[in-house]
Order: structure tokens, then sequence, then C-alpha cells
């Protein structure tokens, strides 16, 4: 545990930042590398403690990963991985597990995937059921829908699985398994989710085919198809450059660049969610970088912003942000409200229950929903205990409103930044000037 106490305000943001590379796309990168034919360079890969939870596991299973700084160099092991000697350690990353789930699954052998205190207690029945459906056979506590899980896997057929979660780690992981099942395997989605998975695997050579019938997303790929090695950039992360933008709006004064962006429309809906507020958000520059669009995003002060509504289907494109602009809508003008967003009951802590007991610490006007929360906007937060339940979204999101409120503010818990941004507060130190 190690806490931080915020006592200095923000006076102005200024500047710019390229923040660490996306963590979705640095586990998919060294994951689908893997999984090829040859060699895999990835340029700009995230180092955080849930891709190297990723890394170290694809090492036990026989992948040869060389290290240069932020380029790595993965020897593909087309699929033919190694039995592992001991049980596999996914720490804190459900992305590690999900995933992994699904490549184990088309491994002749055994192996168990375990994880930390807050991973073991998240649901993975999810995963475990279609994975079983296609012919591997996972067990693991409460019937397999808790790790520790034990994989043997081996001869995999395709099938047709509706994803009404719209869950991309699901989604990834029967893709995943499906590349080695035989036939088709297809998701159908209600929502389409990240679609990080889908791209990169076309990016390797594979034919992915996406459609969209009567409002359902579907994506399929054949099995027995080879991936081929290829060199891929990772931009930076819309998630952790929202911490960024959301002080750059509450600060007194202040414009922000955001380089290399991604902005795949399936993660930018923090972005797109902020113009509705009213806030001046620019992409600049918009590019593609390995088969994903990225930009520069450029981030003005203006006016108070506005309350708005998160509908259930805006919710995926944004999920991971919600802690962010939960902050944002509790300082806006009028009422705010997010739904259908229950998913973030089993993120990395129960994000709905830790964001509306902190911002009620904090003097915020907000009521807890099953699914979401409504807030009332106020002028001022005022300083507070801060409860991160280990959860890095949640310390960073509170540490955005701590250096924003009035009064000193605790945050409990800082160390679990380390998950997806370890230079979080080095970055927010470079482009913060405070009040003396
Ligand atoms: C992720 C998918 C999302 C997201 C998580 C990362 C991924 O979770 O919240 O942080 O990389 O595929 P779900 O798949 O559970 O929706």
């Amino acid at each position: 545990m190690k806490e931080l106490k915020i006592e200095k305000k923000v006076k102005r943001v200024r500047g710019e930042l390229r923040v660490p590379s996306d963590k979705s796309i640095s586990h998919r990168a060294i994951i689908i590398g893997s999984i090829a034919r040859g060699e895999t360079v990835v340029h700009n890969w995230l180092r955080s403690a849930d891709t190297e939870a990723t890394l170290n596991i694809l090492k036990v299973l026989g992948t040869e990963i060389l290290e240069e700084g932020e380029t790595l160099r993965v020897k593909g092991k087309n699929y033919s991985f190694t039995e592992p000697e001991d049980v596999l350690d996914a720490e804190n990353s459900g992305t590690t597990a999900r995933l992994l789930l699904g490549v184990l699954s088309t491994q002749p052998f055994f192996s168990v995937l375990t994880g930390d205190k807050s991973l073991r207690s998240r649901p993975m029945l999810r995963a475990v059921e279609p994975l079983r459906e296609m012919g591997a056979d996972l067990d693991g506590r409460e019937m397999g829908n808790r790790l520790p899980i034990s994989v043997r896997g081996g001869k995999l057929k395709g099938i047709s699985f509706f994803n009404k979660r719209s869950s991309a780690q699901v989604k990834s992981a029967l893709l995943l398994a499906g590349l080695k099942a035989e036939g088709m395997t297809e998701v159908l989605e209600p929502v389409l989710s990240r679609d990080h998975t889908e791209r990169m695997l076309s990016f390797f050579g594979a034919e992915v085919i996406t459609l969209v019938e009567e409002r359902e997303h579907i994506v399929k790929v054949r099995g027995g198809q080879e991936l081929q090695g290829r060199e891929v950039y990772c931009p930076a992360d819309p998630s952790s450059s929202a911490f960024h933008c959301g002080l750059t709006l509450l600060a007194p004064d202040g414009e922000l660049l955001l380089r290399d962006v991604l902005v795949n429309p399936t993660r930018d809906g923090f972005y797109r969610k902020l113009r509705e507020m009213g806030a001046e958000v620019v992409y600049e520059n918009e590019r593609e970088v390995s088969g994903e669009p990225i930009a520069d995003i450029r981030v003005r002060k203006g006016d108070r912003l506005r309350g708005v509504k998160v509908l259930p289907e805006e919710v995926p494109a944004l999920i991971d942000e919600i802690p962010m602009l939960a902050v944002l809508m509790a300082l806006a003008e009028g009422r705010s409200e997010v739904r259908g967003a229950k998913e973030l009951r089993v993120k990395e802590s129960d994000r709905i229950r830790a964001v509306v007991k902190n911002l009620r610490k904090m003097g915020a006007k907000i009521e807890e929903l099953e699914d979401g929360f409504i807030v009332e906007g106020v002028e001022k937060l005022k300083g507070a205990r801060i409860e991160t339940y280990g959860d890095h979204r949640i310390a960073m999101a509170f540490t955005v409103a701590g250096l924003v409120a009035e009064g000193e503010t605790i945050i409990d818990d800082i160390s679990c930044v380390e998950v997806s941004y370890p230079s979080f507060f080095k970055d927010l130190e470079s482009i913060v000037e405070y009040l003396r």
C-alpha cells in the first residue's frame, strides 16, 4: 500500500504528452505474435504489470521474446507451445486471463491459470462455456467460473456464439481459439466491442469476415489459417490519456496536446462524450498505423461542462473511462446519467460502488443504480480520503478529482497504477502548474 496526499491545487495544464501505449493492443501484439509464424517486431510496447503478466506466461509457454526496451521481438510459435510445469499467473489482468484461456484451449496439454485476489473473484464462465462448447476441457472453482482454471485443450470445432455482454475479451478468446478449430467460428454482438483482435488478425494476414446484420455485429474466422509475423506499432492509450484530458477540462485554465492516441471508434467514446458536454476536443493529424486509426488530440479548457447521458449502447466504447467521466459529470452543470453499465461491477473493482462512494465523500450528489448512476453536478468537490480498492483507474480518476477539489485529498493506495500506467504521476507533473 502506498498512500498519496494531495495538497497542492492545479492552476493550469499545458504542454504535450505521449502517454504509454495502449494496453489492449500491447497484450494482443505479443499474443498474436506468439501464435503467428515467423518474427513479429512490436514497437512502443506498454511495459506495465498487466502486459508483463502476458509476456511472462507466453515465455513460460516456450515463446522466445527478445526485449530491447520498448521494442520486442517475438519468435512466433505457430500455435505450438510447450506444456507449462507450473501454474500460470495472470496477476490482475482480465485480458491476460481470458485471451489466454482461448489460446490454451487449442493446446493438447494440461495447464492451470490463476490470478491475484481481484482476478480470482471475477467471472470466467463467460469465456469458459463457449470454449467448452468448442471442445476444450476446462474446469475451475465454482464449476469453472473462477480462477484457478485448468485447461486441457486440443481438437476444437467452430461455433456460433452470441456475446450478449459485448465483451471484447470473450470475443477475442473465441477468435484466437477459432483459428485452430475445425470450420467457422462466429461471434455475434448487440454492440460492437473493441475490435483490435479482428484488426490485428487481418493485419497478420488472416481472413476475418465482419458484417452487420439486423443490428447485430458479426465476426467470423475459419480455422486452419496461418498468421504471418509482422511489424506492429502500438499507439498511445486513450484510456490513459483520458485522465490528463479530464484534468485539463477541470483545471482553471489549460490546453494540452495528447500525441499518437488510438481513436478507434470502438474506443473513443469518452472523447465523443466530452464534445457532447461542450468540451473542445479536436483530433489533429488523423492517420492509420498497423491497422488502427490514431490522432493527436488537442484539448482546451472552455466553459463549464454540461451534464449528459450515457446510453447502454454507448457504454462499450467508453467503459474503462467511466471513473474519469463520473468525476467530470460530478462537476458539470445539471444532471448526468450512466445506464447499462452493469459490467463495471465486475472490473478490477466494483467500479459503480467505488465511484459512488468516493464521489459522495467528496460532496457530490450521486445516486447509485444497479447498472450505473445519476449525478447532479456541483460547483466544487471537497477533499476526502479515497479508497481505490486496488483499482488503477479509480486511483488515477480520483487523483485528478483531488487536484481540483477544495482541501486535502488522500488516495489510500496508488501502487495499483503500475497495472496500466507506471509513469502516471511523472507525466502528470510534466503538464501541471500549481497554485502557490
Ligand atoms: C478489454 C476489454 C474490456 C475492457 C478491458 C480490456 C480488452 O473488457 O474493459 O479493460 O483488452 O479486450 P470486457 O471484454 O470484459 O468487456
